[in-house]
């Protein structure tokens, strides 16, 4: 299977710091974000990658992922969202030459996790698979709302609503097959003025192909000055920084 990374957007709620780059390329601990869904892809065994960019700062990816094999990736690819603020699934559109009628999994840039999805990409066969996480705040996502007798078949997604049907967050983390560009091109945009990857999930709800299954891992969508923070200290644990205990001591101490 090929794979998607999605990196487009202005990353407005990371203003200052994305005046200086592309979001996707700011620091994780010891790492630029995106390197964290390429690799959840390259782990998964997907090795034939297209990375979707757009923005003032988009020449900024080549010199940082420049042909793709540090990370064992044997095609990659870029493709230029025109609109920056055109919406994940405007983005995902500019996939389908490259999808070649074939399933994609797609990730958000921004989206770091240390879940694997091998199996699920393994015993993918068509419509689609939603990745789930339980959050604290899932008003703050996509929120699936699950159906009152079969409490594992979803009958909406919806987007940042006011009051979450369900603990559950919908994670950038997609399995789409060929079916999805037409479903694209259905959509309208929404009252954020782009067109949203949750009307494209909805329609494979609508036509009985979407699935799910549960990341079994940490997840973070690092879109916001909070969340990224909390994406440092997260992989500074991970990594095991020598330094982490004392980060958390000087938290307690409230510094
Ligand atoms: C997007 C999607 C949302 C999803 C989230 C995951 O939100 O629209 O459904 O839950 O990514 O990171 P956005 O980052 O555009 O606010």
């Amino acid at each position: 299977m090929k794979g998607v990374v999605i990196a487009g957007g202005l990353a407005t709620r990371l203003f200052p710091l994305t005046h200086a780059t592309n979001k996707h390329l700011l620091p994780v601990y010891d790492k630029p974000m995106i390197f964290y869904p390429i690799q959840t892809l390259v782990q998964a065994g997907i090795k034939d990658i297209l990375i979707i960019v757009s923005g003032p700062h988009a020449g900024h990816f080549i010199p940082v992922l420049k042909n793709g094999t540090d990370f064992g990736i044997n095609h990659l690819e870029f493709a230029y969202q025109e609109k920056p603020d055109g919406g994940i699934a405007d983005a995902l559109a500019l996939a389908e030459d490259f999808a070649d009628n074939r399933p994609i999994v797609a990730i958000l840039g921004d989206n770091t996790t240390d879940a694997k999805i091998s199996t699920v990409v393994k015993e993918f066969k068509d419509g689609a698979v939603v990745f789930l996480k339980k959050v604290p705040d899932p008003h703050r996502f996509g929120v699936p709302r699950f159906d009152k007798k079969d409490h594992k078949r979803i009958v909406e997604i919806m987007e940042k609503p006011k009051k979450a049907s369900s603990p559950y967050a919908v994670t950038g983390v997609y399995i789409y097959d060929e079916k999805v560009f037409d479903y694209i091109r259905k959509c309208k945009p929404s009252a954020r003025g782009q067109l949203e990857i949750t009307d494209v999930n909805n329609l494979y709800i609508k036509n009985n192909k979407l699935k799910w299954s549960e990341l079994k891992g940490y997840w973070l969508d690092a879109g916001t000055c909070d969340t990224l923070t909390l994406a440092n200290l997260y992989w500074a644990k991970k990594r095991g920084s020598r330094f982490f205990k004392r980060i958390i001591k000087e938290i307690a101490w409230g510094f």
